[in-house]
């Protein structure tokens, strides 16, 4: 059997090999080749894509979020709610502003951060609240809205892993004061290398994401604050530009593989299967079962890559153990940790089905 990836870019860029290389071109042509007029253009057709009002693009997933913490003030001392189980990077932007990452265990059935765990966590140094709508499933949006606006606090999705996700008709990465997402070539939205964006119906925020993003300057050389330099490469801006247009497409296109799986899977009572949701964008199609490991090896010999999504969670991290948790801090994320497998789903996929058999002659 010929192997099956995890992740082939190259169906997705053979598909629309002719509009990125149109692209490249008028990119060689252009004038700019930092913060020029893809940025631009695509900073605007992102935000209407969002219906959000302003839009920064900035160099990684990583560096919007800490620029929207930045933007907001939040910094030495300032603690910041943030889901026990998610990827690092969360934890990362919190530490690296100053704050304190204060982590709360997530919903089983979701896997995303329960409400209810996060009221306990509001204390007086609590500024923000940043849900991550993990593996492209959003949050409980409504609800979070409203014990921050009770309690006076920010919210700032993490919406890497979910965009053109919606709840009740409003996008994921809209509902928060300001919101970041990630442009890391496996998401729903990659780009041909780095890339992120900022957005926000606040035009002050943006303005000073924009500044930060381009060493605290927004006039050449005259810096008011100290900032990085986390600019999106306009040519990463050319081809998500050609990339934006066919995005609800290939939403569409995911769903049906995912749908596949769950209908393949369903009775494999071993298996737990990710919610049937229809707001789910399937960024990551994750199982879990007992014997993840095992399952992994035997899908491996059949030459069907897997991953786990995530081995070690940021608590559990060595990075992170000045913050003195242990093992069973965080129970429901440690067993997610244990259990969970991403299947394989992306652009151009459609050997679901040798997936699926793969799964079910193992548990035969
Ligand atoms: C939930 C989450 N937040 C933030 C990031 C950071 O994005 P990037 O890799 O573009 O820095 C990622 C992606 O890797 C992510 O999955």
């Amino acid at each position: 059997m010929k192997p099956i990836p995890f992740f082939d870019h190259r169906l997705m860029h053979d598909a629309i090999s002719d509009e990125l290389k149109g692209a490249f071109a008028e990119f060689l042509s252009g004038d700019m080749l930092i913060l020029g007029d893809q940025v631009t253009a695509f900073e605007k057709e992102f935000g209407a894509y969002q219906s959000s009002a302003y839009a920064a693009g900035v160099n990684s997933g990583l560096d919007a979020l800490i620029l929207s913490l930045k933007a907001l003030g939040i910094g030495a001392g300032d603690e910041v709610i943030v889901p026990a189980n998610t990827y690092i990077a969360t934890w990362n932007a919190i530490h690296l502003v100053g704050a304190i990452p204060v982590p709360v265990e997530p919903d089983v059935t979701t896997m995303n951060i329960h409400i209810d765990n996060i009221l306990p966590a509001i204390k007086k140094r609590t500024k923000a609240i940043m849900p991550v709508h993990l593996y492209g499933l959003p949050c409980q949006m409504s609800h979070i809205m409203n014990v921050a606006d009770a309690h006076d606090l920010y919210v700032i999705e993490d919406n890497a892993q979910a965009v053109g996700a919606s709840v009740n008709g409003k996008k994921t990465g809209t509902w928060g004061y300001i919101n970041a997402t990630s442009f890391y070539p496996t998401k729903n939205l990659g780009a041909l290398g780095d890339g992120g964006m900022v957005t926000s119906d606040d035009a002050d925020l943006i303005a000073r994401v924009k500044s930060l993003r381009n060493y605290g300057s927004a006039k050449r050389y005259v810096s008011k604050e100290i900032g990085l330099n986390s600019r999106l490469d306009e040519l990463q801006a050319a081809m998500l530009r050609i990339k934006l247009r066919k995005l609800d497409l290939w939403l569409a296109e995911r769903k049906q593989v995912a749908k596949q799986y769950l209908e393949g899977l369903k009775d494999v009572s071993e298996i737990t299967l990710p919610v049937d949701d229809p707001n789910h964008t399937y960024h990551l199609f994750v199982i879990r079962c007992d014997d993840r490991d095992a399952l992994a090896a035997h899908l491996d010999k059949q030459g069907i890559s897997t991953l786990v999504h995530y081995p070690i969670p940021p608590h559990l991290q060595e990075a992170y153990r000045f913050l003195k948790y242990a093992p069973g801090s965080f129970p429901i994320t440690e067993s997610i940790a244990n259990t969970c497998l991403s299947l394989p789903l992306y652009y151009g996929f459609k050997r679901a089905d040798e997936v699926i058999e793969a799964i079910r002659g193992y548990y035969k």
